[in-house]
């Protein structure tokens, strides 16, 4: 087959409302994957690396969100891009690879050969096109971006074994009790369209058990609780597990930045990371000092709808949404300004991040000790939180609409 007719199709795999628990109090208001990392959704960038490939004829996203949740973005985004951005919506959870076989006759409808995979939990370079390069030589099933980090963090990830050679994988294990391998499973896969094969065969394996358990009622009764559902598939433990060894997998390490963003104080550490790859991908997105607008230091977006101060002082890393005001003399770093938040005169912001439609008065001060992971580790102010005058907020999350009259430390106020 020649290169040109080699397509490409991408899915991310959103989840949904229940997945994205631990992401309060920011995911009261929008979907995790549309909360902004460096003034874009956090699902706009790997969007944005799929682009890149040649040959992509449609971009799939999968969740169990209602589909109302996407509709504007994906349409907004549709006619942007000049590629097919759909929205997917699963009836219920299916797993990772569960969601992706449900809507296997649309992503097969193109005839890809090749079907790019991304959790969308994820935030690093998604180094696609060498990777896609790297999958089509070694000829597997699939291929999976993996990162070494230190040994403390691996049992958090998939921790795998692979050939130094050939990239093969050689052993998988999820988040494993024991110590396997400080090489990690980045969430980010190619697969060939064999992929649907392997999880019809895990489906069909599941059944055959169910209904052998139908059989021996006693066993029946004993796992009952502990059985899946067979069409709830996760791609790590049901598929990579099982295929590791079998010459079907390839692992392809990236040297570059990985996070994974379950907690919202993560996402202080991914906006800046994308702010730092502005400079080489999107320097028009980097913000500058200039007479109409605030005195900038280091990486920062501004959106062209806020409004900044001449006086304020902004940077580095700090990310400001739609219809923003930045009063006199202001400092801001290291944090996120959401939609329609106005900060007065002379308040400082640093290690936090502020919900939609919140004030900060006068002198106020709202700041993190800048640790993102720990609960506290940075101070959070859900929509519509007013904190008034000269008052100081401290490593506190703060949940939506409370108006902050004293000042506060180390507090979650419900
Ligand atoms: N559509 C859909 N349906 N998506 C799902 C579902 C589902 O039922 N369940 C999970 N996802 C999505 C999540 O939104 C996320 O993007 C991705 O699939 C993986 O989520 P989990 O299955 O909860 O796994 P995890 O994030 O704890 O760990 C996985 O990712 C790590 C990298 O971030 C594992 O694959 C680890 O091995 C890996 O290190």
């Amino acid at each position: 087959m020649s290169e040109e007719s080699e397509k490409v199709v991408a899915v991310i795999l959103v989840g949904g409302p229940t997945k994205g628990t631990r992401f309060r109090p920011l995911s009261l208001n929008v979907a995790k994957p549309l909360f902004p990392l460096a003034g874009q959704p956090m699902v706009q960038h790997p969007i944005l690396a799929c682009k890149k490939i040649e040959n992509l004829a449609h971009i799939y996203l999968i969740g169990f969100y209602e589909d109302r949740e996407f509709a504007l973005y994906t349409s907004a985004l549709s006619n942007e891009l000049k590629v097919p951005v759909r929205y997917l919506k699963e009836d219920k959870p299916h797993g990772s690879a569960g969601g992706l076989y449900q809507f296997r006759d649309l992503i097969l409808e193109e005839d890809p050969t090749d079907i790019i995979v991304l959790n969308c939990d994820v935030c690093c370079s998604f180094p696609l096109t060498d990777m896609l390069a790297f999958h089509r030589k070694c000829g597997g099933m699939g291929t999976i971006l993996v990162k070494k980090v230190s040994p403390e963090v691996a049992s958090e990830f998939g921790e795998l074994v692979a050939d130094s050679d050939s990239g093969e994988l050689l052993h998988y294990a999820e988040k494993p009790e024991t110590f396997v391998s400080d090489l990690i499973n980045c969430g980010v896969y190619i697969f060939s369209p064999e992929i649907f094969i392997a999880i019809q065969d895990v489906k069909s394996a599941r059944h055959d058990r169910a209904v052998l358990r139908r059989l021996t009622s006693f066993e029946a009764l004993q796992s009952a609780t502990k059985t899946l559902s067979a069409d709830f598939i996760r791609l790590d433990q049901d598929i990579l597990t099982p295929l590791a060894g079998k010459k079907k997998l390839y692992a392809y390490e990236t040297q570059d930045f990985w996070e994974q963003i379950k907690v919202p104080g993560i996402s202080l550490r991914c906006s800046a990371l994308y702010l730092g790859q502005y400079r080489t991908t999107s320097p028009h997105l980097l913000a500058k000092s200039d007479s109409k607008g605030a005195i900038v230091s280091g990486d920062v977006y501004i959106h062209p709808s806020a409004k900044t101060h001449p006086s304020a002082k902004i940077g580095p890393n700090v990310s400001i949404s739609a219809n923003a005001r930045i009063g006199p003399g202001v400092r801001l770093i290291g944090c996120i300004i959401l939609d329609d938040v106005e900060i007065e005169e002379n308040a400082v912001v640093m290690n936090a991040i502020i919900g939609w439609k919140s004030s900060l008065g006068r002198w106020a001060r709202v700041q993190g000790g800048g640790d993102y992971t720990t609960k506290l580790g940075i101070t959070i102010l859900g929509e519509g939180v007013s904190v008034e005058d000269e008052v100081v907020v401290i490593n506190c999350i703060v949940l939506s609409h409370k108006t902050l009259n004293r000042s506060v430390h180390e507090e979650i106020i419900l």
